[in-house]
Parts: C-alpha cells; structure tokens; sequence
C-alpha cells in the first residue's frame, strides 16, 4: 500500500478507537432496525426507572429493583463513571419509535490477557417477546468481534431464566454447561448456565 494510501485509511479511521479501553471510554452508537444503542445519559433516567424498578425484570439479574428515581440517576452516574474510567460498563437501548430507553446491554466484566467479556442485557417487560434482545446482542456480538477484536465472549443466565438462553442461542452461542452455585443472588445460591462465542465461530457464523 502507498504511503498516502496508508496515511489517508489512518485519516479515514480516525474515529475509530483503536484499543478495547477506548471502546469502554467512548461506547460508540450501535443502530439495529429498532433500537439504538448508545451511552447513558441523565435525561434517560425517568426511562430506565421505568422498566428496572420492576421485581420481574430484576428477579435473575444481580442488581435489586430501583425503588426511586435516584436509585436510576445513581446507575447511570455509575455507568458514567465507568465510562470515565475506561472500565467495562453498559449502553442504554433507545426504541427508535418512542425515542425512550426501554433496556441495557453491556460487558459485565472483561479480562484483557485472554480478551474475553462476559456480557449482559435487560429489557422492559412490555416489550419482552418480541427479539429486541436478540437485535440487540446481535449487533453487540459484531462490535466486540469486528471492531474490539475480542476472543472470546460469554454469557451466564440463572438456570430459571430460559429466555435469557434462547436470545444467546439466537445469535450463535453455544451453551458450555451449568456450573453449580455459582451465584448468590437474592438470598439464594442459583445455578447458572454459561455461555461462550469464539472470534473464530462468529467469522465462520458471518461467512454463512
Ligand atoms: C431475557 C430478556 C432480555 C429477553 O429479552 P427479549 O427481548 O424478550 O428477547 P427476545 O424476544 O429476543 O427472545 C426471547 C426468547 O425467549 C423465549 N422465551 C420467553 N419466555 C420464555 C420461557 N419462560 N421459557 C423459554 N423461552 C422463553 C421467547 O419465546 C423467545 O424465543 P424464540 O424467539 O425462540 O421464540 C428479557 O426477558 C429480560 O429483560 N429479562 C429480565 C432481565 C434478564 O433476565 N436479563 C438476562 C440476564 S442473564
């Protein structure tokens, strides 16, 4: 490649955070059909103390049902935080059609020597159903593969929370086994069945 060709791709990607930290620092804004998908922000929290003070949408996931609106601005202060802090966190899910914040998907949690995230999701009750998380983790899958270059990408879902199962299977994932007690969630110890996608299966997935 020429030396101007080189030099005019650095231009063209100049954009484009070039380390996985700087994808944390500066979550960029993935579109499907429906959603978008993008940092949180002060002014979404009306909207996501709207579907995470719900006991159904919190029952299988580790954090308790928001019981004010402060608990909602403290979540996306601490999303926030994160972000300033390169560290792993989550982006809001914004319907297109209503501009509201009906959901989250995010890493929750990353291991840089062996470029593995576990990720996670959660969406309003009335929409359940309906394959947003599927549209959701399906675009997430591509960024944390074809732009942060990642390994390896996991999943857990409480043994109880099929549905959390189907998404993942949805968009390729192959279920790796139970592993026992492995959470305490809520005053119980759950079982929880893990998850992984390889870089190497998602290109294989892509090729189809
Ligand atoms: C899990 C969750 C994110 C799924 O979101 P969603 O937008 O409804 O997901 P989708 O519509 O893309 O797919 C849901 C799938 O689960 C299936 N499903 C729903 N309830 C189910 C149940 N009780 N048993 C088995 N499958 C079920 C649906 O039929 C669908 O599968 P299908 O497309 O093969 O028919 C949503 O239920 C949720 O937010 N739950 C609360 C938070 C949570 O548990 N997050 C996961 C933590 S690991």
């Amino acid at each position: 490649m020429s030396e101007m060709r080189r030099l005019l791709r650095a231009l063209a990607e100049g954009d484009e955070p070039s380390e996985v930290w700087d994808y944390f620092a500066r979550p960029p804004v993935l579109e499907t059909p429906r959603l978008i998908i993008r940092p949180a922000k002060m002014r979404d929290a009306e909207d996501v103390f709207r579907y995470a003070s719900d006991p159904e949408v919190a029952r299988y996931v580790l954090w308790t049902p928001h019981r004010t609106p402060a608990d909602s601005r403290s979540f996306i202060r601490s999303l926030q935080r994160q972000y300033r802090a390169s560290q792993p966190s989550s982006c809001l899910c914004v319907l297109r059609e209503t501009g509201a914040a009906v959901g989250s998907i995010g890493f929750t949690s990353y291991q840089h020597d062996i470029l593995t995230a576990e990720v996670g999701y959660s969406f309003a009750r009335p929409l359940w159903n309906r394959g947003l998380a599927t549209e959701a983790l399906a675009a997430f899958l591509e960024l944390c593969f074809d732009r942060m270059r990642l390994h390896r990408v996991e999943a857990v879902h409480d043994t109880d929370n099929p549905a959390s199962g189907r998404v993942l299977a949805h968009c390729g994932m192959k279920p790796e086994g139970v592993i026992r007690q492995r959470v305490f969630n809520k005053g119980q110890w759950r079982d929880v069945q893990l998850w992984s996608l390889l870089s190497e299966e998602y290109e294989t997935m892509r090729r189809r």
